[in-house]
C-alpha cells in the first residue's frame, strides 16, 4: 500500500495526507518501525484509536513523536499527544486531532468532555483543523460532526472499517463522513480472514485471527478547503490495488 500512496496523492493533488494507523501491525496497534515507514511514504500525520497501547514499543515513540497522534480523551497521565500540527505542501498549518467514541470503547474521558478545549487550542494556531473521530456508533460520529460544524474543517470517522455513503459538507462548512473506510484486504471480515471470523461467530470459541491478503484497496476521503478552514468538498476515495 505504501508504494502506491505517493502516486495516489499526486493524482488527487492532495496537499496533506492523514492516515489512521491503529491497525498497521497485523491488524492491531502500531510499531515505531511501521509509523516511520508510513511517515516516509508521503503520510504527514498518523492518528490512532482503541488499539493504541497494543504494542508496548510504541509508548516511548509516542512520547517524542510530533506527528503520531493518539486519542485525546485517554487518561491525562497517558503519554503522547492528542493534537498535532503539521504543514501541508502549500505551507498551511493543519491541526490534527484524534478522539475515541464512548460506545463499546469506553475511553477514560468522554469525547464531548474534551473536544471544545481541543478545538480552542487548535484554533489559536490555525483555522484548518481535522478530527479523526474513532468510534463505533454512527450516532456519536454524526453528533460530533454536527457539534463541530463551522468550528473545524473536517470530522472524519474511523474504526468501523466500512466506508459509509454520507460524505458531505455541512451547512457551516465542516466536511464529514461517518466512516472513511478501510485500506487493506476487502476479501475478509473487516480485514480478518473470513473463515476465521465466521468460525468464531458460529462456535463462540476463541479463534486466532489472521489478516487476510486479497482484494487490497485504499479507502479514505478527500477534503478540499479554503484558507479560512471551511471545507468546499468532501469526496470518498476508493482505489483497488489488484
Ligand atoms: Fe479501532
Amino acid at each position: 500500500m505504501e508504494e502506491s500512496l505517493p502516486a495516489l496523492r499526486q493524482e488527487l493533488q492532495a496537499d496533506l495526507c492523514i492516515l489512521n494507523g491503529e491497525n498497521l501491525a497485523d491488524g492491531v496497534g502500531i510499531t515505531p518501525k511501521l509509523a516511520d515507514k508510513m511517515l516516509a511514504s508521503s503520510v504527514d500525520a498518523i492518528t490512532l484509536g482503541n488499539h493504541v497501547w497494543r504494542r508496548g514499543e510504541i509508548v516511548p515513540y509516542l512520547k517524542q513523536s510530533e506527528r503520531v497522534v493518539r486519542p485525546a480523551n485517554l487518561s491525562k497521565r497517558a503519554p503522547g499527544r492528542g493534537l498535532a500540527f503539521v504543514t501541508a505542501a502549500e505551507g498551511t498549518e493543519v491541526a490534527v486531532m484524534n478522539l475515541l467514541g464512548a460506545l463499546f470503547i469506553g475511553p477514560p474521558v468522554g469525547p464531548f468532555e474534551v473536544v471544545d478545549e481541543l478545538v480552542e487550542e487548535a484554533s489559536k494556531r490555525t483555522p484548518v483543523i481535522v478530527l479523526d473521530m474513532h468510534a463505533e456508533a454512527t450516532s456519536e460520529k454524526v453528533a460530533m460532526a454536527r457539534w463541530l460544524d463551522g468550528k473545524v474543517t473536517a470530522v472524519l470517522g474511523t474504526h468501523t472499517h466500512i466506508q459509509t455513503n454520507d460524505a458531505r459538507v455541512q451547512p457551516g462548512g465542516t466536511a464529514a463522513i461517518t466512516d472513511a473506510g478501510m485500506t487493506g484486504p476487502h476479501d475478509s471480515v473487516i480485514g480478518v480472514q473470513a473463515e476465521l471470523a465466521i468460525r468464531q461467530m458460529r462456535t463462540g470459541m476463541p479463534v486466532r485471527f489472521e489478516t487476510a491478503s486479497s482484494d487490497i484497496r485504499i479507502e479514505g476521503v478527500l477534503v478540499e478547503c479554503g484558507a479560512d478552514g471551511r471545507a468546499t468538498s468532501c469526496e470518498p476515495v476508493r482505489v483497488s490495488l489488484n
